[in-house]
């Protein structure tokens, strides 16, 4: 059965577009075919990060206002693995149901994952993201205002009726919790009352490579997005010893 997960913060620029591409391309490795629908009409990321800019014509507008039909409006950025962009200017008033109407273009079970890409800010942009999903993660860093502004998503999601949330911690770094300068898991666990999907290490080659990896190296947070991949599909990944020391 085809299940859509939002990907949300709050905050902005805590990793959101990462990670959702990074599971995304992980889902589609196991053999998940996936839809990646990029919700944030200011920055549209996830065609930038799954490098297939070029190939991204047309966007979930195009397909709620009819201009393309919806199987048209896609584009396949590896094997398994699908983006719909987001509009390149803001939607017009009126475009709140944008998102959840163009979804329904494709039919009930047109794929297995569908991973919703939601902007920063918990206002009207969210909710039109948040509108088709069945479960969330909610990315934080490791620091009192994004566990804060998770905790806020949280509430925001709960009144809106997306009832499954779990918190996908990013950048951990155990040395750095360790010395005090992050926070450590329990207490952003506690702080932000989710449990948890999940934690992808502070890894540099997301920040020069994007998700896609130069030269066919795994790069250190690869394993981390697989982890998290298996734990959606729900198998029982324990979290790695060296982040429970
Ligand atoms: N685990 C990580 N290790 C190192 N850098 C990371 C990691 N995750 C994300 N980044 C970097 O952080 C920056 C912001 O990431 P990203 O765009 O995914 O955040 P976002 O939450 O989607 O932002 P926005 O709120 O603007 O949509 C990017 O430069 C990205 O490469
Ligand atoms: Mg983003």
């Amino acid at each position: 059965m085809q299940h859509t997960i939002l990907f949300a913060s709050g905050k902005g620029g805590v990793g959101k577009s990462t990670a959702a591409c990074g599971i995304g391309k992980a889902l589609a490795a196991a053999g998940k075919k996936t839809l990646i629908v990029d919700c944030d009409a200011a920055l549209n990321s996830v065609k930038v990060l799954l490098q297939c800019s070029e190939s991204c014509v047309f966007n979930w507008l195009d397909v709620w206002q009819g201009r393309v039909e919806a199987a048209a409006a896609i584009t396949e950025a590896a094997e398994n693995l699908w983006v719909l962009s987001a509009p390149v200017s803001p939607p017009p008033a009126g475009a709140g149901h944008a998102v959840a109407e163009a979804l329904k273009a494709f039919g009930e079970d047109a794929f297995d994952l569908i991973l919703l890409d939601a902007p920063a800010g918990i206002d009207a942009g969210l909710k039109r993201a948040a509108e088709p999903a069945d479960s969330a993660l909610v990315v934080a860093t490791a620091d009192t205002i994004s566990v804060h502004a998770a905790l806020q998503t949280d509430r925001t999601l709960a009144a809106a009726g997306i009832k499954h949330t779990r918190l996908l911690i990013n950048r951990y770094s155990v040395r750095a919790a360790r010395k005090g300068q992050y926070l450590s898991l329990t207490r952003m666990i506690d702080s932000s009352e989710m449990p948890l999907i999940g934690v992808i290490p502070e890894d540099k080659a997301l920040t020069y490579a994007s998700v896609v990896e130069p030269d066919g190296k795994r790069s250190k947070s690869a394993e981390a997005f697989e982890r998290i991949a298996k734990r959606i599909q729900g198998e029982h990944v324990p979290l790695t010893r060296a982040l429970l020391r």
